[in-house]
């Protein structure tokens, strides 16, 4: 019997070459496994695709739910944006089929995996990275890296063996990758740093000039942090998402024009729309400035920061990124309450902020007739906080006599 390898299979150009080309280069029975996380695939469409181009069996796992419940709602909570702009949609994802694939290895007791990943992106670390984690037993096959293919010869090796991809149409002038969290898109014309994104490179976003003129009004409630309501209507995580990105999409908001800093050292430009992800970690944010303490604001923005490098450069399986999870559970404990935002051109305007743990109290903060704010106690506040300051300024700055370089005059 021969050996079995288990090929992530999405359908597309990559991963369609890939199934001829494992049988071919390797000998081995392919089997395609395929996982839906938002990219509302057809499963006999696909199912029928990997079997006609020579795979022996084709899995398709639904796994929206496990998607948004396990990667997106940590990400949710940790306000996670890589390098400040981008919400690691495709990052996310890599985990989950990482971890599909080895279940699958085993259950089929096959020896290698495959994906269709290239040998300078970041998802072929996230993949290898997780697989050899979960089973280092595993040989790892990745046709694009192995054979260096540039995009040209591939859609030749394609042709050349009758291999149609599926979505033909607006993706074929670029290299995409989509799922609930967001669509990323590159390649092609994206590939000059002057060329502002045409429109045919955008699926699930108006641009400013076509989004409707009037504006719409939307809030989201959070329980610990969690999305859980939508404009008042309690309802899963996965439908909220799914319905901000078609309304937040429609208004423009979310598309990221970002040129980012990959794991594997170079600088690449990505544009990405992520409407619902936006939104939401715009809100949630939002909602943290008025629950969490200023001290817990500043360090959320570290372990923000080191959540999403820990996600991008492919080490989800961790030990500091668990310890992070256990952090924002109890970082995120008050984080329940409402806002509400108006989304009109590309832009999310906050309109509205409301949570039974607020800390933000009207008497200390008005400067009208209920203000409970003791004034005098400021002075002796102020003597203290100063005090570094002034001694310093006294007794070292103004004895100073060396010539200022800085062009700022006011030390003196
Ligand atoms: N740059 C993004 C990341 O590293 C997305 C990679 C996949 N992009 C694509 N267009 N296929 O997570």
């Amino acid at each position: 019997m021969s050996k079995k390898c288990i090929l992530a299979f999405s359908g597309g150009l990559d991963t369609s070459v890939g199934v001829k080309w494992i049988q071919d280069t390797y000998g081995v029975e392919v089997i395609t496994l395929t996982i839906d996380f938002g990219q509302e695939k057809d499963p006999e469409t696909i199912k029928k695709k990997a079997k006609s181009l020579g795979a022996k069996k084709a899995y398709f796992l639904q796994e929206k739910e496990n998607f948004v419940k396990y990667f997106v709602t940590p990400a949710i909570m940790a306000n996670a944006l890589y390098q400040g702009k981008y919400p690691l949609s495709t990052a996310l994802g890599r985990f989950l089929i990482a971890k599909a694939l080895v279940e699958v290895a085993q259950k089929e007791g096959a020896e290698l995996v495959a994906h269709g990943c290239t040998g300078k992106g970041n998802d072929q670390v996230r993949l290898d990275v997780a697989i050899k984690s979960l089973d280092p037993t595993l040989k790892i096959i990745a046709p694009a890296r192995e054979w260096n293919l540039n995009r040209e010869t591939e859609l030749e090796y394609a042709k050349k063996h009758g291999i149609q991809v599926l979505g033909k149409g607006k993706d074929d002038n670029y290299s995409t990758d989509e799922n609930l969290w967001g669509r990323s898109i590159e390649g092609g014309i994206l590939e000059n740093l002057d060329v502002e994104p045409p429109e045919d490179a955008f699926k699930l976003t108006s641009s400013i000039e076509n989004a409707p003129d009037n504006p719409e009004i939307i809030s989201v409630g959070f329980e610990r942090g969690i999305p859980v309501r939508l404009n008042d209507e309690k309802m899963p995580t996965v439908q909220i998402i799914e319905k901000l990105n078609a309304i937040a999409g429609k208004h423009g908001v979310g598309r990221i024009d970002h040129v980012e800093d990959r794991h594997v050292g170079i600088k690449t430009r990505e544009i990405y729309e992520c409407p619902a992800a936006v939104t939401i970690i715009t809100l949630h944010k939002e909602l943290e400035s008025i629950v969490l303490p200023k001290e817990s604001l500043s360090f959320k923005n570290i372990i923000s920061e080191k959540f999403s490098e820990l996600i991008y450069n492919g080490f989800w399986f961790s030990s500091l990124l668990k310890d992070i999870f256990a952090y924002l559970h109890s970082n995120q404990r008050f984080l329940t309450g409402t806002i509400k935002a108006k989304l009109q051109k590309g832009n999310i305007k906050i309109i509205g902020r409301e949570s039974k743990y607020s800390l933000y109290s009207f008497e200390l903060a008005t400067y009208g007739k209920d203000d409970k704010f003791d004034h005098k106690a400021a002075l002796g506040f102020i003597d203290i906080v100063g005090k570094p300051v002034v001694a310093q300024m006294q007794k070292q700055l103004l004895k100073l006599n060396e010539k200022d370089e800085t062009n700022f005059k006011l030390l003196k």
